[in-house]
Parts: C-alpha cells; sequence; structure tokens
C-alpha cells in the first residue's frame, strides 16, 4: 500500500514486539492517526468500534488480540475466554473466526510458557499470507482487466466498486482494490466508480483516500447512481469483496452489494467477486445461513465529517426511526467470477 508516497503495511507489530500498530479508520481520510493496542480489550474494541474493519483486517487484528491477551493468561480458560470476547466482536466476516481458529490450533498443544510467543509467530504469519494473497488476486484479475480493456482500447477502463476491499481492509494490496493497483501500474488507463457506501461512507472515505494515495483516477457516486451509468454503457466491470461466500457460492458482502449485482445483471456487466480462501465458508451452506450483522441505527441518523472550517462535527439525517443491516447477500448465480489467489472460477 502506497501512503503519503510511502510504501507500508496497514498493521504491523509495535517496536517492542508486544502490541499493534493500526491506522484508526474512524479519522479517514481527514486525519492520519497510527494507534497501538495493547491488549485483548484493546483489539476487541477496535474491531466493534469499527477503528479498524474490513474481513481480512479484522481476522488479522483478533489474531494478534488472542496474542496480546496469552501474554497475560496463557491458561486452557484464558484462551477460551480471550476467543470468545474476539469471536463476539463482529459476527459476518468468517475470516475472525479463520484467525483465531488458526491462533488457537497453534498454541493448544503447547505449554504454557511458550503459547504467546507462538501466538505472535502465527499473526505474523496470518499477515504475511494475507498479503501473499491479495498480491496473487491482483495477478489473476490484472490478466482479467487486461483482456477487458482490450476490448476498448481507446477509452479507460470503468471499474465500479463497493464499500472498501482495498489495504485498508487487509494488510496490503487489498482485494478488489488489488487488480485496480496492478492494473494502474501496469499502464493501463482505469477509472473507479467509488460508491459512498451509506451509511458509514467506506467509499466515498476510505475507497477514495486509498486511490488517490495510489493516484489512481476516481470519481465517487451515490450509491443509487450505479444503475444509471451501468445502463449507460459506462461501467466495463464491478469488483467488489467479500465478508464471506458460502458452499454454494453466496456472497456476503457490504449492504447495497445485491442491488450493484442485480442492475450488473440486467446490464450485462461482468460482476466479479475478489476473496483469498479465508473468506471462503465451505461450512455454511448458503447466503440465508450468514449470521447479518446489526448496527446502530444512529449511523443512519447521523453523518460526521469537517465543517467549512475543517471543524469535526456531526449533523442529523433525520430523527425518524431508521434501521441499519451491515451486510447483504448476492446469489451465486448474479456472480460472473470469483477472483482468488489461485485464479479466476466460475464457481467457487
Ligand atoms: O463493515 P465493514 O466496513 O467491515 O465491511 C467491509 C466490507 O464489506 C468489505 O467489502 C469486505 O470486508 C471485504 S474486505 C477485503
Amino acid at each position: 500500500m502506497i501512503l503519503e508516497g510511502t510504501h507500508t503495511r496497514s498493521i504491523a507489530r509495535t517496536a517492542d514486539g508486544q502490541g499493534i500498530r493500526i491506522l484508526d479508520q474512524r479519522h479517514l481520510p481527514w486525519e492520519i492517526r497510527w494507534v497501538e493496542l495493547r491488549d485483548l480489550d484493546a483489539a476487541a474494541v477496535a474491531i466493534r468500534e469499527m477503528w479498524t474493519r474490513g474481513a481480512p483486517m479484522i481476522g488479522a487484528t483478533a489474531a494478534y488480540g488472542l496474542a496480546m491477551a496469552l501474554a497475560v493468561d496463557a491458561s486452557d480458560a484464558g484462551l477460551d475466554a480471550a476467543y470468545g470476547t474476539l469471536v463476539e466482536t463482529r459476527p459476518t466476516a468468517i475470516n475472525l473466526r479463520w484467525a483465531l481458529d488458526q491462533v488457537r490450533a497453534a498454541v493448544q498443544p503447547l505449554p504454557e510458557g511458550e503459547r504467546a510467543a507462538a501466538a505472535f509467530a502465527r499473526a505474523d504469519a496470518i499477515c504475511d499470507e494475507d498479503a501473499e494473497l491479495c498480491r496473487a488476486i491482483g495477478e489473476h484479475g490484472l490478466a482479467l482487466l487486461r483482456d477487458l480493456h482490450a476490448k476498448n482500447p481507446d477509452r479507460p477502463l470503468n471499474i465500479l466498486t463497493h464499500c472498501n476491499a482495498g489495504w485498508l481492509a487487509t494488510v496490503d494490496y487489498g482485494t478488489a482494490t488489488a487488480p485496480i493497483y496492478l492494473a494502474h501500474d501496469a499502464g493501463i488507463p482505469v477509472h473507479v466508480w467509488v460508491d459512498e457506501t451509506r451509511p458509514r461512507n467506506q467509499g466515498a472515505l476510505l475507497t477514495a483516500f486509498e486511490l488517490r494515495n495510489h493516484g489512481v483516477p476516481h470519481t465517487v457516486i451515490a450509491d443509487n447512481a450505479g444503475g444509471l451509468l451501468m445502463m449507460q454503457g459506462q461501467v466495463d466491470a464491478v469488483i467488489v469483496g467479500t465478508d464471506r461466500v458460502t458452499a454454494n457460492g453466496d456472497v456476503c458482502n457490504k449492504i447495497g452489494t445485491y442491488l450493484k449485482a442485480l442492475a450488473a445483471h440486467d446490464n450485462g456487466v461482468p460482476f466479479y467477486v475478489a476473496l483469498p480462501y479465508t473468506t471462503f465458508d465451505p461450512a455454511t451452506a448458503s447466503g440465508a445461513d450468514i449470521p447479518i450483522e446489526a448496527r446502530s441505527a444512529e449511523e443512519v441518523m447521523r453523518l460526521t465529517g469537517p465543517d467549512e472550517t475543517g471543524r469535526i462535527a456531526t449533523i442529523r439525517v433525520t430523527d425518524s426511526p431508521a434501521l441499519n443491516p451491515a451486510f447483504d447477500v448476492t446469489p451465486a448465480r448474479l456472480v460472473t467470477g470469483y477472483i482468488t489467489e489461485r485464479g479466476v472460477l466460475a464457481t467457487i
């Protein structure tokens, strides 16, 4: 990832190795604020309150959270309690459970005195692997984008994306954004339509911030605009990330993804889902079985950002009751392909 011109990662151990450093995404893009998390509670709060977010990233943060907990109490009871706390922080993205399972399996056979170090090592490996998985997703997606661009070589390739499935949501590259970054770096003229992604505006705030930092041309659009742009032939492909893909290929992702998939289907626009194997959940039969996170209605009713003077202000959007389901499910039949580290698959 490129942040203010420097290549870095969105999560790393602190200098003393005992904690982690993450970007506090609540303040982006207005302020770049790195925060240190040094214990289980801090990691749990950061995930639950969305200081950090995105399926692979919450998995990585949780893995370190478990390691930090084991540094305090490495008993079986301590392990179970910390696992239980972390797995409850957000219910939908399967990467969270996957990462916790990985760390637990690595430390369970060990004596208590060795568990924390082993957990930190496993969390480091999860991060290294995630960066590599996303890079591989990027390579396969790049080939796809090259082919798409060859169909209309005289104009930019227009990609629409929803929410933030970029490097803020992973350790590096992102999932949906990896092909875009690699295509841009390879000289393919790519332009991104960025859904604002109400209610938390991860597109307008985070994806646009990432693309700006990487120098990728982009335009933020209201969530409702994508259908018209597709109808007008202004979208060559949709690429989204996902929080969980079930055994039958259903795709759970940020609320509003399903509507984009419907519009893409109706307009013959290819709809791709980018994911590493850590987001595939073969144990869950279909999207109907995924727990959909219900977040606070306040997120729908309020907007926060700088006013004309730069002062951060919160304004009301409505005072009526609001509902805030955080994710929806796109049926497998609407998915053109899954861009994975192993290649672009027609079915999962
Ligand atoms: O609620 P969020 O912001 O954590 O939701 C994030 C998404 O829905 C992403 O698209 C998904 O996690 C994929 S991240 C590579």
